[in-house]
């Protein structure tokens, strides 16, 4: 039996990569994640991606090697690979938050002090705070954040 290990990357998205393609990479994501016992958030402003992924070190490892090598986005840059002595996520998937939202783009001004997004600028405990607090934006009150 494996720890459980949390990921954080950040990468830019492709040219010519739709709103749509994002949502297929969620629903793909939300299904595949679920049945293996991953949990994470996916946040997008269009521009870039940032993923928090949490699981077992094997699978997580196997899914960060696909990620790694899917032509959706590229710059891939792991910022964060810790041991988790507990799990922020439930078992549930993927939470996908994009910056459209208002309480997203507020909270992203507030914490970078810019409505441009640059997550290189940003330090790990910074990255990791936004994500989180993004992750319990979708946990409160909206799901719809996450489920469109
Ligand atoms: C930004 C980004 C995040 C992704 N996150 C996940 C994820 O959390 N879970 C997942 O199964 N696939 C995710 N994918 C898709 C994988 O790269 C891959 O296409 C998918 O797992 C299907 O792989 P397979 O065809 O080899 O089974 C993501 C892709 C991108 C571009």
């Amino acid at each position: 039996m494996t720890g459980m290990i949390r990921l954080i990357y950040h990468s830019k998205v492709s040219p010519g990569l739709t709103a749509a393609d994002i949502s297929n990479i969620y629903n793909v994501s939300m299904e595949w994640n679920k049945s293996v016992g991953i949990g994470g958030v996916l946040f997008s402003d269009g521009k870039r991606f940032i993923q928090m992924i949490e699981g077992g070190a094997s699978i997580i490892t196997q899914l960060f090697r696909k990620i790694l090598n899917d032509g959706r986005h590229f710059d891939v840059t792991l910022a964060v690979a810790e041991p988790l002595a507990e799990r922020r996520f439930g078992d549930w998937g993927m939470g996908l938050i994009r910056n459209s939202d208002p309480n997203v783009s507020v909270l992203i001004t507030k914490m970078t002090g810019s409505d441009s997004f640059s997550p290189e600028t940003m330090g790990l405990d910074e990255l990791r705070s936004l994500l989180l607090l993004l992750a319990r934006l979708g946990d409160d009150s909206s799901l719809k954040l996450f489920k469109g």
